[in-house]
């Protein structure tokens, strides 16, 4: 009986191998008018997400029914009348955009890296985000970008992806090969910022490895992933891990490996494509996820594995996608 099944279920997958890879994606699609969901941070007991988009407003998604509410913003000066539903870069510095998100479970406090305005925080209830840090060392931050807390510590990592130019100005950093970024560390008890490393070409997305031994860090403008340790005998050392095109954010796994969003190089029309990639903390590629059917040549910024399933975010499109295979 057994070898019976075993030969139907191999004749099943000769002849219908995408019922046995049944790849899915769906989007869920944000607000009239809202766009670019940069980065995801969940809840982990509802299941609820949290998205910042380009007009300055933190969503919260309560799931298909009620969707998506109005749950927080950056800009002290922001006005619903002037920000909501802009996609002006130059309204940036006022209206607020968050980039990294990311929840501290113990305290339920959001973390956000604003793109201009610097390292924030929401506490539950908090409408309006509270400034943590707006620069260190006398560097002001000029485009705090990817962001991850290390749940067993508080301690917040987050990089400046360049000291020279804004978020609208990022084109010119990338031409330039800028490397004025920055990684730096949040220490919530005492309210400190320490710089770990400085000089790196367009620090990205970072996330911090579950036992807090190291951190990965994407480099955007050098195509590259670094390991940078943070405790052990080769504290304050890195090494490249990964050499992929255009790494952007990185998100932990429950079980301890990353999900990177990247590009590639599509050989026909050698232009770029988004992908996420799914890596060890060696940069050892364990998994590659194609997502130009969905997105074209616009590229991801974000992939975060949440119940099963992959969530897709990027600053070009007005929805989030979800990927199950
Ligand atoms: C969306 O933008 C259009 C054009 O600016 C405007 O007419 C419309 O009222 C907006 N819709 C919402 C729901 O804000
Ligand atoms: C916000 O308003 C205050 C007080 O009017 C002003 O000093 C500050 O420069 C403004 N900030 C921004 C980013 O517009
Ligand atoms: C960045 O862009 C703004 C507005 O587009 C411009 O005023 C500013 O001079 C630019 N800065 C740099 C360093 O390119
Ligand atoms: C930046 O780096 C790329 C790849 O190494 C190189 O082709 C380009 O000339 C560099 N640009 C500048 C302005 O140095
Ligand atoms: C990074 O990758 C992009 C896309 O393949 C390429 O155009 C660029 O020159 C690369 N930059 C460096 C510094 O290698």
């Amino acid at each position: 009986m057994a070898y019976i099944n075993t030969l139907l279920i191999m004749f099943f997958v000769f002849c219908f191998p995408s019922m046995v890879l049944s790849e899915s994606f769906r989007s869920i699609q944000l607000p009239p008018n809202v766009t670019g969901p940069e980065s995801i941070a969940f809840e982990l007991a509802t299941g609820r997400f949290y998205v910042g988009v380009t007009d300055g407003r933190i969503l919260q998604y309560n799931g298909p029914t009620v969707g998506f509410v109005e749950f927080g913003s950056t800009g002290r000066n922001r006005t619903k009348t002037m920000c909501d539903g802009i996609t002006d870069p130059d309204l940036g510095p006022m209206c607020g955009r968050p980039f990294g998100l990311g929840f501290h479970y113990a305290t339920n406090q959001l973390y956000v890296c604003d793109a201009y305005l610097g390292l924030m925080v929401l506490g539950s209830g908090r409408r309006l985000a509270t400034p943590l840090s707006t620069g260190v060392e006398g560097v002001p931050y000029r485009f705090c970008n990817g962001l991850d807390v290390h749940q067993l510590s508080g301690n917040v990592f987050f990089t400046d992806s360049t000291t020279n130019y804004d978020l609208r100005n990022a084109s010119k950093g990338l031409e330039s090969n800028d490397s004025t970024g920055r990684l730096l560390m949040y220490n919530p008890s005492n309210n400190r910022v320490t710089v770990l490393l400085k000089n790196l070409p367009g620090p990205a997305g970072v996330a911090v490895s579950q036992d807090g031994l190291y951190a990965l860090v994407s480099n955007y403008n050098a195509n590259n992933t670094i390991r940078f340790w943070l405790r052990g005998p080769r504290a304050d050392t890195y090494e490249i891990i990964n050499f992929q095109a255009r790494p952007n954010n990185i998100q932990r796994t429950l079980v301890g490996d990353f999900w990177e969003a990247a590009a590639m190089v599509k050989q026909s029309t050698q232009t770029l494509v988004p992908i996420g990639q799914r890596i060890s903390g060696l940069g050892l590629v364990l998994q590659t996820v194609n997502f130009e059917r969905w997105y074209g040549n616009k590229l991801i910024s974000e992939v975060q594995e949440f119940r099963d399933a992959l969530y897709v975010a990027s600053p070009d499109v007005d929805f989030i996608g979800i990927y199950s295979f």
